[in-house]
């Protein structure tokens, strides 16, 4: 055994999360121990994002300081992985020298072996084939939550919006198969794992590079019916994807949490034609009544970008009246982001940084009436929530999450708790972000 030590820091969305228990898991397995300083740290991984110019410009700063740690810890490893890693290639290393290990997309579960290469003979390497089609892994990972686990289905995007990164950087679908996944989770399980997010780019095509367009409806079924799992979760979900069928699934399935987060990205046809969404604003209010119907407890949330190239006041309009219309639970609001090699980034008539600040104060207004008029109605219910721990400021405060994935704190009152005990919750208050409430005794 090693007595050196890892960090990892991680930015990007639950896949590049789960990546990064992947990495963990695969030092671990070689002796290396965690340290949550990267100054003391034998080997670096920065997991990257660059779905939006904003983190990479981050990630790029702490890049550059790393040249400045490494000097102070020489023979500190500095492995970059992830999106921004994969769309840099040889040109990021040539940038930021300070770079030994370049790690695509596709190599997370290559890792081990990348880095006892680099071991033997030190030399800086690019490791950035994105087209692997290998979808399982062996290794086990080592996950930051108790009780909560990220389970990836499927890797890879197909669907190509004008404005996204995500295709090029993350290649083509490719599913695991149904039984690697529910091995995983039945090894979770065994560990005393309680919540599942099954995890893709576009879960609803689940299965579709294998030939069965019903493959994902079955693998929410079959994963509802693992011994010991309470909750399943999944993300993301394509509005255009979405069958009816996943809706019934989630209706009549207990442990599948009533949650839908369905990103809508423009109200406006128009606009939606131009990101290549392959869905009319119609579609999509058919698709949120058929939620409605079936679920009528559900939360509904989504994804929305003010500012795409071309878009006009009277499109932004649309915009809000969709989110008037659809009273989102919660919505998660961007500025739209040039991405160099997308279809948008060439697009003439790109709307004006305080045009598109402007749009997303006003579309965060609506939003926030709605989110709080939407906590307001949960007052007075009682809600099965799962306990994350105390809050930050107070002990004495808890925090978990309801099916519907928003928070609630309580008192804790001379009760003792633990990490991912399932507790009733009598809900007292709302505001925008969160409820309040008391335990049942
Ligand atoms: N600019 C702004 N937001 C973007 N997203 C994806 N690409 C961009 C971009 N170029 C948003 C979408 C997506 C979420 C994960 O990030 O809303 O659903
Ligand atoms: Fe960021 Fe998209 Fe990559 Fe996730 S998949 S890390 S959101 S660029």
């Amino acid at each position: 055994m090693i007595d050196k030590k890892y960090t990892i820091l991680n930015y990007g969305c639950q896949m590049n999360e789960s990546d990064s228990e992947h990495f963990a898991g695969q030092l671990s397995d070689l002796g290396y121990s965690l340290t949550n300083d990267y100054h003391n740290a034998d080997v670096v991984v920065v997991n990257t994002c660059c779905v939006r110019e904003s983190a990479e410009k981050k990630i790029l700063g702490k890049i550059g300081e790393l040249k400045g740690v490494k000097t102070s810890h020489p023979g500190q490893i500095i492995c970059v992985a992830g999106c921004m890693a994969q769309k840099g290639g040889d040109k990021l290393v040539k940038k930021y020298p300070q770079i030994d290990l370049l790690i695509g997309t596709a190599q997370v579960n290559n890792f081990k072996a990348i880095l006892l290469d680099f071991l033997a003979d030190k030399r800086q390497k690019v490791y950035d084939d994105v087209s692997i089609k290998e979808t399982e892994f062996e290794g086990q990972c080592i996950r930051k939550s108790s009780f909560a686990a990220w389970i990836p289905i499927m890797y890879g995007c197909n669907n190509f919006c004008t404005y996204c990164i995500v295709p090029y950087v993350r290649g083509r679908e490719r599913s695991r198969s149904k039984e690697s996944i529910k091995k995983e989770i039945e090894r979770a399980v065994a560990d005393g794992f309680k919540e599942f997010t099954l995890l893709g780019q576009n879960v609803n095509s689940y299965g579709k590079d294998q030939g069965n367009r019903h493959s994902f409806a079955e693998l929410l079924k079959e994963c509802n019916d693992i011994p010991g799992v309470e909750r399943i979760r999944y993300m993301t979900s394509h509005p255009r994807d979405m069958s009816e069928e996943v809706v019934k699934v989630v209706s009549e399935c207990k442990n599948i949490c009533e949650n839908f987060h369905i990103p809508a990205q423009s109200g406006s046809n128009r606009i939606l034609k131009a990101m290549n969404r392959g869905y009319t604003r119609d579609k999509y209010l058919e698709l949120v009544d058929s939620i409605k119907k079936y679920c009528p407890e559900a939360a509904i949330t989504t994804d929305i970008i003010v500012g795409f190239p071309g878009e006009t006041e009277e499109d932004f309009q649309d915009t809000l009246s969709l989110m008037r219309e659809v009273q989102f639970d919660a919505a998660y609001t961007f500025i739209y982001s040039k991405r160099s090699g997308t279809p948008a980034a060439g697009y003439e008539e790109q709307i004006p940084l305080d045009v598109k600040k402007e749009r997303l104060n006003r579309l965060m207004e609506v939003q926030n009436e709605n989110s709080l008029a939407k906590n307001k109605l949960l007052i007075g219910k009682k809600l099965e929530v799962l306990a994350e721990g105390p809050s930050q400021s107070n002990s004495e405060i808890w925090t978990g999450r309801t099916r519907t994935n928003k928070l609630v704190l309580w008192p804790v009152m001379g009760k003792e708790y633990t990490i991912g005990q399932s507790v009733n919750i009598e809900i007292t208050s709302a505001q925008t972000w969160l409820l309040k409430g008391k335990a049942e005794s």
